[in-house]
């Protein structure tokens, strides 16, 4: 039978049977499946794991800090935190498609990590990875040719040549749920593990068109508010994914006595079972107004909100 304690214990024993007395080093994104390979092989190996964590500037507000307080501070794990913020935004500079800005995304984030693991490589043999057992699907699917690519989705992995690690994979027969629980049971908090998935491009990809620090601050301050609202109001579990997206597009608005001109908002809230296909969610209207009024009165950047109700298809989830 499926018991959480019984599978931590049996992905410990397999990880310090793999790895012995050997160093590993791993991507922390801040997302479920690497959080969950840091806890659990924090249990298992203690300090001969070095996690990685690169700020890309793309994350939502305080997401760096909390992924440091939890790991680092909590938990004990060595955690290197990288401020590659200006590299990203360098690398994104003047570009406006989506697949371009993904591309620049996944590449920097490889130079990025690349440079840590050279760094690491000396005394470092494993590198870990959040594989679940999806991601070993539908990767089999592409190399025959089945999956459809719309959108290119950044992972890590494509590491140069001259960085040659054996890889620890310790969820690549577990589903999304049982990786969930698996947290829990290792002590990580419940609106971590719980999360709505977000993007490896982050808010690359919910800045229409090119990306630019202001714009990222602004957005990352609507999206707590809705997010935050959601939770307040008990609507965030109800929701399969939310946020908000920046549109640079000017708007008029009169706030107080004066005019403003400025970019707009849209929230967007999905519900589904696979990401796959997705109905916009139903949230009520009175929640709306008051996601909308807080967010135009405490950001002055900001001079209207909209709600999306586009379901996928045709629409998809993300704008980009
Ligand atoms: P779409 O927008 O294709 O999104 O309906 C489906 C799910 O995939 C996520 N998504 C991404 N995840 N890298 C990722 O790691 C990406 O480039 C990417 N694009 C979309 C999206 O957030 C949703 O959960």
């Amino acid at each position: 039978s499926w018991k959480p304690e019984n599978i931590v214990d049996d992905a410990i024993a397999r990880v310090r049977e793999q790895v012995g007395g050997d160093h590993v080093m791993l991507g922390l994104s801040g997302g479920v499946d690497s959080s969950v390979v840091a806890a659990l092989l924090h249990k298992a190996i203690g300090d001969q794991l070095t996690c990685v964590f690169v700020d890309n500037g793309l994350l939502r507000l305080n997401e760096g800090d909390q992924v440091m307080k939890i790991f680092a501070d909590n938990l004990g794990v060595k955690v290197i935190r990288v401020d590659a913020e200006q590299r990203f935004l360098d690398a994104l500079k003047g570009l406006n498609d989506p697949e371009d800005k993904r591309k620049a995304i996944g590449g920097v984030f490889i130079d990025v990590f690349a440079d840590e693991a050279r760094k690491l490589s000396a005394d470092t043999k494993f590198l870990a990875q959040g594989t679940i057992y999806p991601d070993v699907i539908e990767s089999a699917g592409s190399r025959t040719g089945k999956a459809h690519v719309i959108k290119s989705h950044h992972n890590v992995g494509g590491l140069p040549d001259d960085l040659a690690f054996d890889l620890v994979e310790p969820l690549r027969e577990l589903f999304k749920d049982e990786v969930r629980v698996l947290g829990e049971t290792l002590g990580l908090p419940h609106a971590m593990v719980w999360r709505h998935p977000f993007p490896g491009p982050g808010l690359g990809v919910r800045i229409l068109g090119e990306v630019k620090k202001e714009y990222a601050d602004i957005l990352r301050r609507a999206d707590d508010i809705f997010i935050q609202a959601l939770y307040d109001e008990g609507l965030y579990h109800k929701t399969s994914q939310a946020f908000a997206v920046f549109l640079p597009v000017k708007s008029v608005g009169v706030v107080g006595d004066g005019r403003r001109y400025a970019p707009v908002i849209a929230l967007r809230a999905v519900e589904t079972v696979d990401f796959m296909t997705a109905r916009w969610a139903h949230l009520p209207y009175d929640f709306i107004e008051r996601v909308s009024t807080k967010i135009i009165n405490s950001i002055e950047d900001v001079s209207r909100v909209v709600y999306d109700v586009s379901s996928k298809p045709p629409a998809t989830i993300e704008w980009e």
